[in-house]
């Protein structure tokens, strides 16, 4: 049912500093932030040539990435994503095999303007996974 790892999310307590290693460090393809108040989060986006990882810092009081950085000041590794080719098909699949998805099982548009759920890290290895409409 997955297909392409889409990218993999790495929350940060100072995204210049990250964008600067990412960029400058390891070489890679930086944007500039980009705020998404939808999603509590502003997102550097670092492409590779197989993959994406977003870096993420918290936007707002209510970011649901805060509490993360709270526990985990120097950041940390947050979720993957996973592109589906059918979202809703996707997701009743995995609420039928018992897996819990969070917010309420309605798709939200992501960072990509496309559909994402995410799911319980309880079901998917201790790891949170977000899937994304292909
Ligand atoms: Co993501």
């Amino acid at each position: 049912m997955i297909g392409r790892l889409n990218h993999v999310a790495i929350v940060v307590p100072d995204l210049d500093a990250a964008s600067r290693v990412y960029r400058d460090t390891l070489g890679a393809s930086v944007s500039d932030p980009v705020d998404m108040p939808a999603h509590g989060v502003t997102t550097v986006f670092v492409t590779l040539p197989n993959t994406k990882i977003e870096l993420l810092h918290p936007l707002g009081t209510e970011s649901p990435v805060q509490a993360f950085l709270d526990r985990n000041p120097s950041g940390g590794m947050h979720h993957v994503c996973y592109e589906v080719d059918d979202i809703l098909a996707a997701r009743d699949k995995l609420v039928a095999d018992g897996a819990r998805v969070l917010g309420g099982g309605e798709p939200k548009i992501g960072a990509h303007d496309k559909p994402v759920l995410f799911l319980h890290p309880k079901d998917f290895c201790g790891t949170l996974v977000e899937i994304e409409q292909a």
